[in-house]
């Protein structure tokens, strides 16, 4: 149990580190969506609970059965569309606008950073409002609500698919080198509500703290790298962000 005065003071020092800081890394996960009703993944009420990934988002599944997925996938932006960007999204979209060099990292599929005013936005694991054809690879936004099945490429005529990384998939090797290269780079890393179990991403703070950043993680119980990082701040990504990022800085 940490006091409270050793939350204040950990607030304080990661505050002094962001004002010194010249390049500024975000890595968020579900955490960070979460106080705006996305649900997380894992823990009490997490998505794979109920669903299992295996099902539902492989490449195997959408082969055997991609109705099935697309139903999956429509359900998941139906709970999705209604929702809004919470204080953590906007406190980050306001500290890019301060930061001479900011990148924020997200493994989440929801585009909330975006909708919240967040502009250098790496996804990791994609979009769920892009599609992408299963023939010629063309991407498209496509908002609809349901997507109506099955989804066809204007291009070549071709099978449509989310555009988000399914399990037993590489990530964009084009995203990934930049992300490395932020990584290497940056000064200063805050690692916000993420469980740290998915790779790539689950090391990307160590791999940042071992080229010099000072590491912080944001979230609601520890996880298995928050004795490793520098700063381990408990709490809900909603009230702590702010108090942050607030100014004056
Ligand atoms: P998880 O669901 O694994 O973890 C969510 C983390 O957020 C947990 O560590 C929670 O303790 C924390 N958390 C929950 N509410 C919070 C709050 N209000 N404030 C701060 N922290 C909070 O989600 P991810 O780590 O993002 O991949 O999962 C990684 C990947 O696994 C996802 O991108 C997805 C999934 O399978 C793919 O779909 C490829």
């Amino acid at each position: 149990m940490t006091r409270p005065e050793q939350v204040a003071e950990n607030i304080a020092l990661v505050r002094e580190k962001l004002r010194q800081a010249r390049r500024v890394v975000v890595l968020t996960g579900a955490g960070v969506s979460a106080e705006s009703g996305v649900p997380t993944f894992r823990g009490a009420g997490g998505m794979w609970r109920t669903y299992r990934a295996t099902d539902l988002a492989t490449p195997e599944a959408f082969t055997k059965n991609p109705q099935l997925v697309w139903e999956f996938y429509n359900y998941r932006r139906e709970v999705l569309h209604p929702l809004q960007p919470n204080a953590a999204h906007k406190a980050l979209a306001a500290l890019e606008k301060r930061c001479q060099h900011f990148v924020l990292l997200t493994q989440n599929i929801d585009g909330l950073h975006q909708a919240a005013g967040s502009r250098a936005v790496l996804e990791l694991h994609g979009n769920i409002w892009w599609v992408r054809c299963t023939g010629c690879g063309l991407k498209a936004e496509d908002r609809r609500v349901p997507i109506p099945f099955p989804p066809h490429c204007d291009a070549c005529g071709g099978m449509l698919r989310p555009d988000v990384v399914w399990f037993g998939e590489s990530l964009d090797s084009g995203v990934l080198h930049r992300a490395y290269t932020t990584l290497e780079e940056c000064d200063l890393m805050l690692v916000i509500g993420t469980s740290g179990v998915v790779q790539p991403a689950a090391s990307m703070g160590l791999y940042a703290q071992q080229h010099g950043a000072f590491v912080v993680e944001i979230n609601l119980e520890p996880t298995p790298y928050s004795r490793a990082f520098d700063v381990s701040l408990l709490g809900k990504a909603g009230k702590l962000v702010p108090q942050l990022v607030k100014e004056p800085i």
